[in-house]
């Protein structure tokens, strides 16, 4: 459905994971994709709150992209633990994650939150990837493209475009257990992303990149990839070590 070519996101969220060591990782990755053939794929790290700024630092300059976890609503006050967008982005990030569903889960995130997080990312100028997938009770219902509209219709604040918003569709019951769904299952729903962002943004919807997160890895990412209205990936465990971080990098190119 898409008109013209989509740059692909390979983005690796290494959740609660990652002391100062693993920023050696983060730098293998920084000097390996300067020889992977241009930047046919835009790839970008999102550390831990406390690794955030020290990875933007070694990122300058470089073609890796940095984004953090999770963010306030808030611009600023008293909300102790919280971090603001506008701090993630004087970090050095340049996106945010929003409403994943271990926030939706451990933090009891609901879908308005999220799309206040998610303007809390525009505001401050970040890219925020919207996070939304279906549990297994739910996808055994039949339900699972009702779930995944509702939560856009939900998550996404008015003002998104292909420069401030990224989907991600990660199956809950696909995350962290080596389950993925059937490419067919994958198409039906990022099909189904699609029709509704064009519905509701119109041509914006149009290349708004929306990524399939849930188990990739480097031996089924050539195969997700390539199918249709899949613009990328979030990568969860195979993103926390370069070696196959980067299989999964030269996978999108
Ligand atoms: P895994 O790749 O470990 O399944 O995690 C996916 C994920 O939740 C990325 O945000």
């Amino acid at each position: 459905m898409t008109n013209a070519p989509i740059r692909p996101l390979i983005a690796g969220n290494w959740k609660m994971n990652g002391l100062a060591a693993a920023l050696a990782e983060a730098t293998a990755v920084r000097d390996t994709l300067p020889s992977l053939g241009g930047n046919a794929a835009e790839v970008m790290i999102c550390p831990p709150a406390t690794l955030l700024a020290q990875l933007a630092g070694l990122a300058k300059g470089s073609p890796l992209a940095v984004g953090a976890q999770d963010c306030h609503w808030a611009a600023a006050g008293a909300h102790t633990g919280d971090i603001a967008a506008e701090m993630v982005k004087d970090a050095g990030a340049s996106a945010v994650i929003v409403g994943h569903s271990e926030r939706r889960a451990d933090h009891g995130e609901l879908d308005r939150i999220v799309r206040s997080k998610a303007s809390a990312a525009h505001r401050a100028g970040l890219t925020a990837i919207v996070c939304i997938g279906e549990t297994r009770g739910e996808r055994e219902a039949g339900l699972t493209l009702t779930v995944v509209r509702r939560q856009l219709a939900g998550s996404l604040p008015d003002a998104v475009d292909p420069t401030n918003s990224v989907i991600a569709y990660e199956p809950v019951w696909a995350i962290g257990t080596g389950l993925t769904p059937s490419t067919d299952d994958v198409v039906e729903v990022h099909a189904a992303i699609r029709a509704y962002l064009v519905e509701r943004f119109g041509a914006a919807g149009q290349g708004v990149r929306i990524l399939y997160g849930g188990s990739v890895k480097p031996a089924n990412a050539r195969e997700l990839l390539a199918l249709t209205d899949v613009n990328g990936a979030l990568v969860g465990g195979g993103s926390l070590r370069a070696e196959d971080f980067l299989a999964i990098v030269r996978a999108a190119l």
